[in-house]
């Protein structure tokens, strides 16, 4: 853990260890040039406590990149509750609270919402301790899950990277592979089967992923084979790192499009998927979709006025695949202009 922080390009990671439920708890806090810290909670089981404050990191940096690109005046943050096994009950609700304190300690320096292992009800109970918690209405005490505007994200995304790929943004009959269908995934499957994809479902809970391709009529495939299944879209809607070195000369799909965060293991995978021929839509845009609605709907906007904004990812990223495709390189470069360009000026508005 100490050459992590040591290497870190980050600004702090706040760390406890919570001993009623030998959890370790890692607020990182990556870059606040454009406002204070927001990002999920992420309540996972590590190998290590280390792997834990890896994951935080790694998503803290994409948090960053994320605001950039949707251009929210917020900075890159994210928390990781790194559980020894899952937790249940009273144990879960302790956890949540005493995580909520040491939010509340830092007094708006950063702010949550949820992530893959936690849900809006967590965010709602963490609410009782904190109000720097998003994802449900104070007013209401009703849950505000960002899944389905991340997945309307998503989906827009995957029609601009159809579009470039194959001259039309038309699903109907290309086939889409979705691993992972948890909150996001899920709500993406039923975007997709409904636009005439032909579907394919993968997740590591084979169970739930055999559910919905019941209720939709589709095919599964096993998390062994999720690589290698033929397909033109693949879309990783898991956890992170699923494209990396061994991964990418397996894939059988044109395009990666997909809602996990950190998809790539490291930035030169963007490089290997290129080289194949395989479009890579990158994962901080094209899943900014909760990021996007989280703080809206928590100004008063509506549910139509936010799913029009997210709309417009489409044409943020054709735009980033057509300067990318002019320049024969890899969208995830010019994602990173962009997002570089918005944080540089600020920088020097503050120099100034
Ligand atoms: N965890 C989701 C994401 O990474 C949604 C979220 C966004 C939660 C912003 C909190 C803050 O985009």
């Amino acid at each position: 853990m100490q050459s992590l922080i040591q290497q870190w390009s980050g600004e702090c990671v706040i760390t406890t260890f919570d001993h009623e439920t030998g959890t370790w708890i890692f607020i990182a806090i990556h870059d606040t040039t454009l406002g204070p810290a927001m990002g999920g909670c992420r309540m996972k089981s590590y190998p290590s406590p280390a792997d834990g404050l890896r994951d935080a990191m790694r998503l803290a940096e994409g948090m960053t990149y994320k605001w950039a690109a949707i251009g929210f005046d917020l900075g890159g943050g994210k928390s990781v509750l790194a559980v020894p096994a899952a937790l249940e009950g009273e144990a879960r609700r302790g956890l949540l609270r005493r995580y909520g304190g040491l939010v509340a300690s830092l007094r708006g320096a950063y702010a949550l919402g949820p992530d893959l292992g936690t849900t809006p009800e967590d965010m709602a109970l963490i609410g009782g301790v904190t109000d720097h918690v998003h994802g449900y209405d104070r007013r209401t005490g009703t849950a505000l899950d960002p899944g389905p505007y991340t997945a309307l994200g998503t989906f827009v995304g995957m029609r601009a990277a159809l579009a470039h790929a194959f001259g039309s943004p038309d699903f109907a009959g290309r086939a889409v592979l979705i691993e992972g269908v948890g909150d996001v995934g899920a709500p993406l499957a039923r975007l997709c089967a409904e636009a005439g994809a032909t579907l394919v479902l993968c997740d590591a809970r084979e169970g739930r992923a055999q559910h919905l391709a019941t209720e939709l009529a589709v095919r599964t495939v096993p998390a062994e084979a999720v690589y290698t299944t033929p397909c033109d879209v693949y879309a990783p809607c898991a956890v992170g790192a699923t494209l990396n070195e061994r991964s990418i000369p397996l894939l059988a799909c044109r395009v990666v499009a997909g809602c996990a965060n950190n998809q790539l293991a490291e930035p030169v995978d963007a490089d290997r998927l290129h080289a194949r021929g395989i479009l890579y839509a990158p994962d901080y845009v094209i899943n900014a979709g909760g990021a996007t609605a989280l703080p809206l709907l928590g100004q008063g906007w509506s549910a139509d006025e936010v799913r029009e904004r997210i709309r417009g990812f489409e044409d943020t990223l054709t735009g980033i695949f057509e300067e990318s495709g002019e320049r024969g390189e890899s969208p995830y470069h010019a994602a990173r202009r962009m997002v570089e360009r918005v944080l540089e000026s600020r920088r020097e508005e503050r120099g100034r």
